[in-house]
């Protein structure tokens, strides 16, 4: 028989941004219900995204720079290391399993109701649960928050993922062993990230890229070129404006056809497993959101301002409405749509402001704007540029590749856009994301006093040579 209870606030999808939306909404003194079809909460990111993507990367980064490096920092033996591909496997499974109980645990904390199950629409006010017991559930909520992320895009009408010699980025952090070749097509974010993972423990990688540039989405062309630069470096091979043509299963191997865009020239390159990573896509499977009234704009959901959508009681947010795909984002717009329903207050994201990371090694990332964009716009800008091969820090940690640049406006010296490689890229740029959120000019960056010796610094070089013109060292 169907139960019914009324809460305050119903979320569907437990990912970033709806286990976000769902614990600051009970925090707040809603009475909260979150629902998700997967079972663990915490979505595609803790799932099979962000978390298990970046544990596969630590160890073998690990690994990696272990052979690398550590003789001639006088630690011997590394010659002799080797990989259990199954324990490292287990090692991530065993984070995941941490993160998504504690989520879990967070819920039970903040009493937020948590459904296992498919949630559908099936009006303002309600949403109707298939639960993965079997039985059936049906909530009614003063406003409902719809959270329900994204999911690979196949597109390639040839191609079909199976997970195991063709997969996505689910299936490829669960392979069984470590392919001999991997050919991966798409050269953006998951490319590079999974793509490096198996080119540390021994794959020999092959990106097929169908732009020129690699990195995806956003990203500083001189950035893209230098990370490539170093990539290529390390071992992976890419294909540039080249097209995959065909995918095909013979005899225990996978055969990619590929195309150069310019040459017209075809190719083909045999593969143990093949990668597809050529983006994500919206998911509303069976939510109903279109049925009750909910109006879209292409294929994300309309919101306004405070994340409404077009039903007044139905809100949206993550993956599903417009913006970058990205966990951080998702997660802060839960939580602006959970305080905005408690307290009527109404907070404001900067999507100028949304930091990207492409956790290779070493790291990109990025905030604002890029070069090309400034130009794009018209905008006239200073540029200031330190190598971290003048680092001292970076220089005692052995690892000297990549650059800040520091990009400001002409005229007012207003914070416009930095971009770093680094291998903490990811942490440097929370300096960077604090002055554009404050409006600060190079010159305020410049004129920080940050601890020596460390990465970090070279932010202020780099600062310091767009205020000044010259940076004290470097
Ligand atoms: P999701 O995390 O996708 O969660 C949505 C949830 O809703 C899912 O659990 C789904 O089961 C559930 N659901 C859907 N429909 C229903 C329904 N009708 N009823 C019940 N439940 C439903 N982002 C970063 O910022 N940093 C990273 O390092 C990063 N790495 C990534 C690595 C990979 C391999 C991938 C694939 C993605 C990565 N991302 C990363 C992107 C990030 O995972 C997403 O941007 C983020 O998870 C979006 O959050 P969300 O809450 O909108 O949706
Ligand atoms: P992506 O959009 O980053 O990259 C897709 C790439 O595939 C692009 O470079 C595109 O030009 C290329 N491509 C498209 N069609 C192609 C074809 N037919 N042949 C060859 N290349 C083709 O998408 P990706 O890597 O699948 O990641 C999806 C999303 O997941 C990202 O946009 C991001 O939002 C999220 N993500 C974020 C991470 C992070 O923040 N570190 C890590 C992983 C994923």
């Amino acid at each position: 028989a169907a139960k019914r209870v009324k809460y305050g606030c119903g979320v569907v999808g437990a990912g970033p941004g709806g286990y976000t939306g769902a614990i600051k909404a009970a925090q707040l003194g809603l009475k909260t219900v979150c629902i998700d079809k997967r079972g663990p909460p915490g979505g595609t990111c803790l799932n099979v995204g962000c978390i298990p993507s970046k544990a596969m990367l630590q160890s073998s980064a690990l690994f990696h720079e272990a052979k690398q490096t550590f003789e001639s920092r006088g630690i011997m033996g590394a010659d002799n290391l080797s990989c259990d591909f199954t324990k490292m496997m287990e090692n991530k499974n065993a984070a995941v399993k941490k993160l998504t109980q504690g989520i879990e645990g967070l819920f039970k904390r903040d009493k937020v109701t948590y459904l296992k199950g498919y949630g559908k629409l099936t009006g303002p006010n309600s949403v109707s649960v298939a639960m993965n017991d079997g039985s059936e559930q049906t909530i009614t909520a003063k406003n409902i928050m719809l959270a329900t992320g994204s999911e690979i895009i196949e597109k390639l009408p040839f191609v079909e993922v199976d997970e195991e010699q063709i997969v996505s980025s689910t299936g490829a952090l669960d392979l069984k062993q470590v392919p001999e070749k991997l050919v991966v097509i798409g050269g953006g974010v998951i490319g590079l990230e999974l793509g490096s993972v198996y080119e540390r423990l021994g794959s020999k990688v092959t990106v097929v890229e169908f732009l020129p540039t690699i990195g995806g989405i956003g990203i500083d062309g001189e950035v893209s070129k230098e990370m490539q630069k170093i990539l290529k470096k390390q071992g992976i091979n890419f294909m540039m404006s080249t097209k995959v043509t065909a995918v095909e299963k013979t005899g225990g191997l996978v055969k990619v056809g590929e195309a150069n865009c310019a040459s017209r020239t075809k190719k083909a390159k045999d593969a143990n497993v093949v990668l597809v990573c050529v983006g994500r896509r919206e998911f509303r499977d069976g939510l109903g959101a279109e049925e009750v009234g909910v109006e879209l704009d292409g294929r994300k959901i309309k919101v306004d301002d405070t994340f409404k959508t077009s039903v007044p009681s139905i809100y949206a947010i993550g993956d599903i409405i417009h913006g970058p795909m990205l966990a951080h984002k998702a997660e802060d717009e839960g939580a602006m749509v959970a305080e905005y329903l408690a307290t009527g207050k109404h907070p404001h994201l900067d999507y100028n402001n949304v930091p990207s990371v492409l956790y290779t090694h070493p790291e990109v990332a990025w905030v604002g704007k890029s070069e090309e964009m400034l130009k794009q716009e018209g905008v006239e800008y200073r540029k200031g540029k330190f190598a971290f091969a003048a680092n001292g820090r970076s220089i005692a940690n052995m690892d000297t590749d990549g650059f800040v640049k520091v990009l400001s406006c002409k005229k007012t010296d207003k914070l416009l856009g930095v971009h770093i490689i680094n291998a903490i890229a990811g942490d440097i740029i929370s300096g960077a994301c604090i002055g554009i959120e404050y409006g600060a000019a190079s010159e305020d960056l410049a004129r920080v006093c940050m601890a020596h010796p460390t990465v970090s610094e070279v932010l202020k070089g780099a600062a310091q040579k767009t205020a000044f013109g010259k940076a004290v060292s470097g």
